[in-house]
């Protein structure tokens, strides 16, 4: 039975104000998941959305304690012998800093345009309300959906999803389902529909470096102890070489080649590369020898530093010896590699490496898992049927760079295939400041989420 397109229409129509006010009171709750201080706007947060959901007609719906932000869940489960399909996103959201350079205030949702502007309106707030839309204008049209649901969503995405793994083993039985649809990717290369068919892991860590008892004076003690900074700089400049390729031992060990045919799906993707490097702003692309961009970006492990402190950084002059340094490093993982066989590789070759004039330790800040999905998977084809229907295209097939933890654990925790659905465009500026959503990728979004339920159900079993 395919959707009843004007009756969709016309509830669409009809409630298009409501639809808008309530995502803009989403995108007001500051659901910051990576600052403390911001733990009672999570549960403001998730209480907002269960109460969206049971308003939409979703039922056993509630906020779960999992130790940390909470799960929302809810479900609708009347399609008798149609399949089911656990519906993920993340009501969590990124820290807003620098908040200079956002044109208007990112709890303060303002529309310009076809674009409605505020932290977490594409990621990931923005699709939540896709799908919260979709199941309530489907079931107010026809009564019914066409299969059953069970919506999780989380709030530690952002995170790491520290909680989430626990949550999903204690209520496996609960959760029995034959599919997962996550939304919280985007589009290709600008604007062009796409399917996202692998998605990088994680692994990250922080080196403290540790030399004198306290700051030295330079002329003092210059020349005759080792300096904190140094050292962590000659640890930092072991870990790549300047062709990019990683240097610590074992890093690539578990990293499943890309065959020809994928390297050629790669490049046959509509890639504009120039655009790429300019968005970029740097004077230069630079990665691992012997892959294209988009191979480094989303076929091939990294390892990057995201930050580095320590010693003396205001105006003028300071004549010390530090005594301590700092930095922050993540990995980026493809299949089959794993978090924590990375960050013991990591830090074993750091210690290794690490002078003996300093004390250095290395501790793991978490991660998460890689993972790839089949690409002619019935319901893989199925989202792709679904998205030409309503935007006109054919959807391309792409390996985000990006990490999402739960993608892994649905399979590995749960045994279900994973199909990533999601309407973002990719200049979003996803966590950056000024982060938007295209309305008419929200709008055209529900449309496709509906669509995509009719596509599932009616898949022989
Ligand atoms: N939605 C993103 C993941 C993503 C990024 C998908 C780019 C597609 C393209 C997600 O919210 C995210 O930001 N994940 C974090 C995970 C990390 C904190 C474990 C990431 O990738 O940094
Ligand atoms: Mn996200
Ligand atoms: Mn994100």
């Amino acid at each position: 039975m395919p959707v009843d397109r004007a009756a969709l229409e016309s509830y669409l129509d009809a409630s298009r104000t409501r639809r808008m006010d309530a995502y803009r009171d989403f995108l007001r709750i500051p659901s910051i998941s990576g600052l403390p201080d911001h733990a009672p706007d999570c549960r403001r947060a998730a209480e907002w959305l269960a109460d969206e959901l049971r308003r939409g007609g979703a039922e056993h719906v509630s906020v779960e304690e999992t130790g940390g932000h909470p799960v929302v869940y809810g479900d609708w489960l009347h399609a008798a012998g149609a399949p089911t399909v656990i519906v993920y996103g993340h009501y969590d959201v990124q820290p807003v800093d620098p908040l200079d350079l956002w044109e208007s205030p990112p709890f303060e949702p303002i529309v310009k345009g076809d674009r409605l502007q505020a932290r977490g309106a594409s990621d990931d707030k923005g699709q939540i309300m896709i799908h919260v839309r979709a199941f309530e204008a489907l079931l107010a049209t026809s009564g019914r959906i066409p299969l059953n649901l069970r919506f999780v969503f989380e709030g530690e995405e952002e995170s790491s999803s520290v909680h989430l793994d626990g949550w999903l083993a204690a209520n496996r039985d609960r959760l029995a389902a034959d599919l997962a649809v996550i939304s919280d990717t985007g589009f290709f290369d600008g604007n062009r529909p796409a399917i996202t068919v692998g998605l990088r892991g994680l692994s990250a860590a922080q080196i403290d470096v540790t030399g004198p008892g306290g700051d030295l004076h330079s002329g003092g003690y210059g020349g005759t102890v080792e300096n904190p900074i140094f050292a962590l700089a000659t640890i930092l400049a072991a870990l790549k070489g300047p062709d990019g390729r990683v240097r610590v031992p074992g890093f690539y060990d578990d990293v499943r080649p890309l065959s020809e045919a994928e390297r050629d799906a790669i490049a046959r993707l509509p890639f504009d590369e120039a655009a790429y490097l300019e968005a970029t702003g740097s004077p230069a692309l630079h990665g691992e020898p012997g892959y294209t961009t988009l191979e480094r970006r989303g076929a091939r492990p990294t390892l990057e530093v995201n930050g580095i402190w320590g010693g003396f950084e205001g105006e003028g002059t300071k004549t010390i010896i530090p005594a301590h340094a700092h930095a922050k490093i993540t990995c980026r993982l493809v299949a089959d590699q794993r978090p924590e066989a990375i960050f013991e590789r990591l830090r074993a070759y750091i210690e290794e490496i690490a002078p003996p004039t300093v004390r250095v330790s290395v501790r793991s800040l978490g991660g998460g898992m890689p993972s790839l999905m089949p690409i002619d998977h019935p319901a893989t084809r199925a989202a792709a049927r679904a998205i030409e229907a309503t935007f006109g295209a054919e959807p391309l097939y792409i390996r985000e760079g990006g990490s999402i933890p739960v993608g892994a654990s649905f399979t590995g925790l749960l045994g279900l295939p994973v199909v990533l659905v999601g309407f973002t465009p990719s200049d979003e500026h996803a966590h950056a400041p000024n982060e938007w959503m295209d309305l008419r990728n929200f709008e055209t979004g529900i449309r496709a989420v509906a669509t995509l339920w009719h596509e599932l159900a009616s898949l022989p079993r």
